[in-house]
């Protein structure tokens, strides 16, 4: 009843109060609980910016020890977890089955939803940050055939995923210290984003009082699509196209200017809800991505193509007038590659990098004060009252 607002795709809706991310999309500002981007990225590492995501402060030292060790140890899956992925068939996208997994641990750890303490909610977030890499990790290594590998206590959170990922019980796998490092400030660069769809989704779904496990597996599915965290997928095939079709990207950029006609795609890594000058996230994965190249000895043609696409895009009136720029999935999928990570797990990279999001968003919104379930309303366009008509006068 009352006045009801039409705001299709929630552009001028806030949905909610938040102290965790601040944005300023004119002038291409990111904060963490306060704190630039720019210097999280130079500073911290994942571990730290989690703990300031989810808790809203830096860790001090042994707040900072107690959240890695438990991270650490709880990294391991029920070994019945592992059966889950015989059921799956050959060569499912790992997005897919990430969300599936994640959603099953709700199957795991069942008796703790209703009324959690404080310790059970910590616990359940130690073991959701812990156990995504693994179950990441065991969804590339399902695709290939190879054994599932355990975690291994002694790396980090990076190294660890990328040995899972790489290494197999007949060949020790030595993590080159500069793609573990990359991987650590790609993750943090994604870590939140203030109310995103998938964020909005967990937070929807949080709203019904529904488990954490369930709430962020429904955000790894809002999280998949191109439009969102599948776009870093989306940009590498879209560059690989241009490349395998002679390299023309004037030709690509001409087509992404008419999304409507048919054999036409948007200009994927570019354009964003709240960024009208530029994405200070990609601002920082560009550089990246020449120095990571550049420190692993790779030659990306794709980073060359990447690089004409944007200068064409930026002095290109329609681009121009529609204020879209390079977004975070523009350069990250090229730095993905150089680490030897395929293409379709991108977007899982990105749901790693972004679970603190989620989480802190899940978290804040159980303890708010203006806690309600999210619940839209609409504007009715159907068929007014009419009577029901029996089968056989029906037309
Ligand atoms: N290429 C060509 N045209 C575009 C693009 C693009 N990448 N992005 C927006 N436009 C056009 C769009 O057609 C529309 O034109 P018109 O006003 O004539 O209808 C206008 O720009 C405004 O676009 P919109 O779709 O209304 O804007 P939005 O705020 O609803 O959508 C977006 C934002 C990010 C979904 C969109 O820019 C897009 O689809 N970009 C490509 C996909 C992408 O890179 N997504 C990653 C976003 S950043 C990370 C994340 O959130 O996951």
């Amino acid at each position: 009843t009352g006045y009801i607002t039409f705001d299709p795709g929630y552009v001028s809706t806030g949905s909610c109060q938040s102290d965790i991310t601040f944005l300023d999309g004119e002038k291409g500002i990111l904060l963490y609980r306060g704190i630039p981007i720019e210097q999280l990225a130079e500073k911290s590492n994942f571990i730290e910016t989690a703990f300031l995501l989810i808790y809203g402060h830096l860790p001090n030292r042994s707040e900072l020890d107690y959240f890695q060790y438990h991270i650490t140890h709880h990294s391991m899956v029920h070994e019945s977890i592992k059966k889950l992925y015989d059921g799956f068939p050959n060569n499912p996208h790992p997005m897919a089955v990430c969300s599936a997994v994640v959603g099953a641990l709700a199957t795991f750890y069942q008796d703790q939803f209703n009324n959690q303490t404080a310790r059970e909610i910590e616990i359940t977030i130690h073991r959701l940050l812990a156990k995504l890499p693994t179950i990441a990790a065991y969804s590339y290594k399902k695709s290939l055939g190879q054994p599932f590998l355990y975690p291994q206590n002694h790396l980090s959170y990076t190294k660890n995923f990328l040995n899972m990922m790489f290494a197999t019980p007949c060949e020790p796998y030595e993590v080159n210290p500069v793609a573990a490092k990359a991987l650590d400030v790609l993750l943090m660069l994604h870590a939140d984003h203030e109310q995103n769809c998938s964020t909005s989704t967990v937070r929807l779904v949080g709203s019904s009082r529904c488990n954490l496990y369930s709430s962020v597996s429904a955000g790894i599915y809002a999280l998949w699509g191109p439009l969102h965290g599948g776009a870093n997928q989306a940009v590498v095939e879209m560059l690989q196209k241009i490349q395998d079709e002679g390299g023309d990207a004037k030709k690509f950029v001409e087509k992404a200017k008419k999304p409507n006609e048919e054999g036409s795609s948007r200009l994927f890594g570019f354009g964003h809800r709240v960024y009208k000058n530029f994405d200070p996230r990609s601002k920082i994965i560009k550089q990246m991505a020449h120095e990571v190249l550049d420190k692993l000895k790779v030659q990306e043609p794709l980073l060359d193509i990447a690089l004409q696409l944007e200068e064409i895009a930026l002095k290109d009136d329609y681009f121009i007038s529609k204020k879209l720029y390079p977004n975070v999935d523009f350069y990250s999928g090229i730095i993905y590659k150089a680490l030897r990570i395929p293409v379709n797990m991108f977007p899982v990279m990105f749901a790693i990098g972004r679970l603190p999001g989620w989480i802190a968003h899940w978290v804040e919104l159980q303890g708010d004060k203006d806690f309600r379930i999210g619940r839209p309303r609409q504007i009715y366009q159907g068929k007014t009252s009419h009577d029901y008509v029996p089968l056989e006068q029906r037309g």
